[in-house]
């Protein structure tokens, strides 16, 4: 029994060859092929993560965004080249020692590798260099991401043009990773309180989203109450919070690498003070216009004709002249990355998905507002995927008070 039970751990494929769940490997090549559409007769090589980069031994291996977008590859040491003949995935060395560690990674002799891995064909990682060298003299353009390629086009804006068109599975992992994240927002309503430090809600938070199956947090949780409020990357979350005060916090999980970034803002005590109340309708009534008025067409960007930006802006303008409290951007792109990477020529376009997430802060008041949802441009307007979280003002106070 045990030796067979062996040969079968030995025999079976490599775990994370597979690809990630709930896609198959036809969306990768399907990826691939649009992008080397935009190619044309050029190649491009991509390299994914190694294990040496970043901090390994404090947040594990997570693959790179854009190599993960392409290949759905997910262990380390992996590189792509792409040409018109076809594609290839490099993979490393076999390293017997670190299987114990690791369990079995997959090798470029591996029986069967290129099928299970999707791909044209898999060679060993030594033969990269050597390939694109050949390979670039054949054709006309080099694109690649890294310099040390010496790439003669960029590589990350056509792949950033196709990221920012969500396909439906894609569109299912961002849906689980808001779901997670809105379940911890309702847990932080739930549990604050006069008394209690700022910790305790972010590790009730992180607590949540990871038990509804998120892996990591998307961004380091903002948790900021009373003069907190109004820093906007706060993450230090350690001060104790009174009653009177707002609590604002931007939190969200990251789902099979996909990103929420979700933000509320509550009132400490469960009920928000006349002035607190005031400064949050502004904030909920220009989210409102934005997301009216988002469309395909329409910009992000601040100095943008037909921009979501300025139709905030000019709605905080109209309501007290309160523009110059609104100090940041207006949303972004969300994807793979908490802030996905777009092509600034192209404008909105259905199946983007984008964050609407305008503030007003005073700090003089130590009162920040900010009210953050994602959602999904649809081919005649949008739709709010971060809705089942409450924003009004008066569903905020029910919820907390059912506390
Ligand atoms: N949580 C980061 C952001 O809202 O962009
Ligand atoms: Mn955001
Ligand atoms: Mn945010």
């Amino acid at each position: 029994m045990l030796v067979s039970r062996r040969s079968f751990l030995f025999a079976a494929m490599p775990l994370l060859a597979a690809p990630p769940t709930g896609f198959g490997f036809d969306e990768f090549r399907a990826r691939r092929a649009a992008l080397r559409k935009q190619l044309g007769t050029s190649i491009a090589v991509l390299e994914g993560r190694t294990e040496a980069e970043g901090e390994l031994s404090r947040d594990g291996f997570f693959q790179e965004p854009n190599f993960l977008y392409l290949t759905g590859w997910r262990e380390a040491g992996a590189a792509v080249l792409l040409t018109p003949e076809g594609d290839t995935l490099y993979l490393p060395p076999r390293r017997p020692d670190t299987d114990r560690w690791h369990g079995r990674l997959a090798a470029h002799d591996d029986p069967g590798v290129a099928a299970q891995a999707g791909f044209d064909r898999v060679a060993p990682m030594e033969q990269l260099g050597r390939d694109v060298a050949t390979a670039a003299h054949r054709h006309p353009e080099l694109y690649a991401i890294d310099a040390k390629w010496k790439p003669s086009a960029d590589l990350a804006r056509p792949i950033a043009r196709l990221r920012m068109v969500k396909s439906a599975a894609e569109l299912k992992k961002l849906e689980q990773a808001i779901a997670a994240s809105e379940a911890a927002h309702l847990a932080a309503w739930a549990k604050t309180k006069p008394g209690l430090y700022e910790y305790n809600i972010a590790s009730t938070m992180v607590a949540t989203y990871r038990d509804g199956g998120c892996q990591r947090s998307a961004y380091p949780p903002i948790v900021g109450s009373g003069p907190n409020s109004v820093l906007l990357h706060y993450n230090v979350n350690e001060r104790r919070m009174d009653a009177g005060e707002i609590l604002l916090m931007d939190v969200a999980g990251e789902y099979d690498g996909y990103a929420a970034d979700i933000t509320r803002t509550v009132p400490v005590n469960g009920k928000f003070t006349p002035r607190q109340r005031e400064i949050y309708e502004l904030v909920l009534g220009a989210q409102a216009a934005a997301i009216a008025a988002c469309k395909p067409g329409m910009r992000l960007g601040k100095k943008d004709a037909s921009s979501l930006y300025k139709i905030a802006f000019d709605y905080f303008e109209a309501h007290g002249k309160l523009g110059k409290y609104f100090t940041h951007g207006l949303g972004h792109h969300i994807g793979l990355d908490v802030h996905d990477p777009f092509d600034p020529d192209l404008p909105l376009a259905a199946g983007h998905v984008i964050t609407i997430e305008p503030g007003l802060y005073l700090p003089e008041e130590k009162l920040g507002v900010r009210i953050e949802d994602m959602v999904l441009v649809t081919e005649t307007g949008c739709r709010v995927l971060t809705s089942k979280l409450p924003s009004a003002p008066a569903a905020i106070e029910a919820a907390m008070k059912r506390r």
